[in-house]
């Protein structure tokens, strides 16, 4: 197939070190172009001046720089004046800043917010925060069982008593396309503040504020080839001036005393301290890397999701959420009988970069009845023979766990070296070693065998019934579930028991468990993890990250230990 990709444009993947790297994370974060590279470093070489304050050569040529990328954002967005646009660090800022300010005004008694299920958490808690703090109701448009918008419904919801809207264009969870112009429609004719996340749009499709005709609208650098650190908020005019300032501080005001100040008008009202200076430069030329390769942009991304759809629906055991025909270049999907986790983990160990979980849209998952899905989310620089990869890498990953399951290899199995892994069921008191579950994943060789014991490891342990699956025993910051329950004998040996929705992550914990199981508070406690971990060379799935919970087990492990010391 034509490399249509604008791959040769991303030195990210001419390193080495990601040789082997297969990309599929872009709505997390996207990779930069060589310019946005050279723009930054340029900037640090020929330009650092702090902007608006000085007036030697240099500092009032970055701040002509500065305000000439305002004037790009304004054009690249299709907004009126240049004072329509506030630099912030990134979307959640953005909300954040409108919501905060918002809650400096008065609200109608009885007034509600609408949002949407399918929302990130950015675009819920700045929102539930002005709710419980003016004695708003949240209103929540619903969705069917694939995460798609109910529009009547949810329309039905727009009323009178609503003072609010706020949606996402782009679901990050799902990748559809939402209809939101009925909704800013409506409100619009409501009277209603309206404003669009465009996070995940911004970088996919063109944006327009005049045909939205929102109230606000938000986006963040990273997402669309610029720095982490660079957000935007839009506003209408009369929008911005009525709205009170978040953050006070230098340059965000004309004149100080020690009892008044009074401020700039906007943007500069809302952009107190010494802004992101090179990153809001390097923003202005992430955006004209856009501009400059729309189509090729538009139409590769199409090809793309059009071609892994088609594979991923021919994949009996594949279920896709969102909207099929109102997508950006994201597929969210779970496997029938696999945890999403399994699957993240698997394809993680043969370089495919993707992010499983809830993706920060947690009461999305809840009305789904989903722990998470595992998202692929594709930009202008993947390339079809990754998607054949992944493909490849998928269908194998999904073979592997239903042959772990048809097996039916218990802990009486024994393992292809002739190796009966231990058991490590509380119950039993000291656990039989023979050999020790560490020792099984040493002598393992390559990712395969290393793939079975963890799965035998994860067999020997006892489930957890499903009413000691509570709150307290939850372990958060997983994106996995994993519960952790803990009992100290008067001896103060701690017994502990775990369970987890993930095969592999059970059978971590089994590994995790064994040195330490029945043993005495004080041994727990200076047990060193990292060590062991490292030892058996499973140190990377130790990650302080949300992965897959293992890291927040330990450490609540190792607080029950001190605890009890
Ligand atoms: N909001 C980003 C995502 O969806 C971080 O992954």
């Amino acid at each position: 197939m034509k490399d249509t990709s604008l791959r040769h444009l991303f030195p990210f993947f001419k390193q080495t070190e990601n040789a082997d790297l297969i990309y599929f994370d872009n709505a997390a974060t996207t990779q930069k172009p060589q310019k946005v590279l050279a723009n930054i470093h340029d900037y640090y070489l020929v330009k650092n001046a702090n902007v608006h304050r000085s007036s030697f050569s240099l500092a009032n040529q970055t701040t002509a720089e500065f305000e000439d990328a305002r004037v790009y954002v304004q054009k690249f967005i299709g907004a009126k004046h240049k004072d329509q646009i506030v630099f912030t660090k990134g979307a959640t800022e953005s909300i954040n800043l409108v919501a905060k300010s918002l809650a400096e005004m008065d609200f109608p008694a009885g007034g509600r917010i609408l949002l949407s299920a399918t929302e990130h958490h950015a675009n819920i808690v700045p929102w539930q925060v002005l709710a419980n703090k003016k004695n708003l109701q949240i209103d929540v448009i619903p969705v069917n069982e694939f995460g798609v918008w109910d529009q009547q419904k949810g329309l039905a919801l727009l009323t009178d008593k609503t003072c609010i809207v706020s949606l996402a264009l782009v679901s990050n969870a799902l990748g559809s396309i939402q209809p939101v112009e009925p909704f800013l429609n409506k409100a619009r004719a409501l009277n209603i503040i309206s404003l669009i996340d465009a996070a995940q749009a911004v970088a996919h499709l063109p944006i327009d504020v005049n045909k939205l005709d929102c109230d606000f609208l938000v986006f963040s650098g990273h997402k669309a080839f610029a720095p982490t650190g660079t957000g935007v908020l839009y506003g209408k005019l009369t929008a911005l001036q009525k709205l009170p300032v978040f953050l006070t501080g230098g340059e965000m005001v004309k004149s100080v005393d020690f009892d008044s100040a009074t401020y700039q008008s906007s943007p500069l009202k809302f952009e107190a301290g010494t802004p992101h200076i090179e990153g809001i430069l390097a923003l202005k030329e992430a955006l004209q890397f856009i501009d400059s390769h729309r189509s090729q942009i538009i139409q590769h991304e199409m090809a793309l999701i059009t071609y892994l759809s088609a594979k991923m629906q021919s994949i009996p055991a594949v279920i896709l959420y969102g909207d099929q025909d109102n997508r950006i270049a994201t597929v969210s999907f779970t496997v029938k009988g696999q945890d999403s986790q399994d699957i993240g983990i698997l394809l993680g160990e043969q370089g495919i970069a993707l992010r499983v979980g809830h993706h920060c849209a947690m009461p999305l998952m809840k009305r789904l009845n989903l722990s998470g899905t595992i998202r692929v989310s594709l930009s202008c620089y993947n390339t079809f023979e990754e998607i054949d990869f992944f493909i490849a890498r998928l269908n194998e990953a999904i073979g592997q766990l239903q042959h772990s399951e048809s097996a039916k290899a218990d802990i009486q199995d024994k393992d292809n070296s002739g190796n009966t892994p231990a058991s490590v069921n509380p119950a039993q008191g000291e656990s039989k070693q023979n050999p020790m579950l560490a020792d099984s994943i040493k002598s393992a060789r390559g990712w395969d065998q290393v793939f079975r014991q963890i799965m035998l490891a994860g067999k020997s342990l006892n489930r957890l019934a499903e009413s000691e699956k509570t709150a307290d025993s939850e372990v958060f910051g997983c994106e996995s579930q994993v519960w952790l329950r803990c009992q100290i004998s008067p001896s103060k040996q701690l017994t502990f028991e775990v369970d987890a929705s993930s095969k592999i992550v059970r059978g971590l914990l089994a590994i995790v468990l064994e040195p330490i199981q029945n043993q005495r508070a004080e041994f727990v406690s200076a047990f060193d993890y990292k060590l062991y971990m490292s030892d058996i060379q499973l140190d990377r799935h130790l990650s302080e990250s949300r992965g897959n919970g293992l890291a927040a087990v330990i450490e609540k492990i190792q607080h029950y230990a001190i605890q009890n010391s």
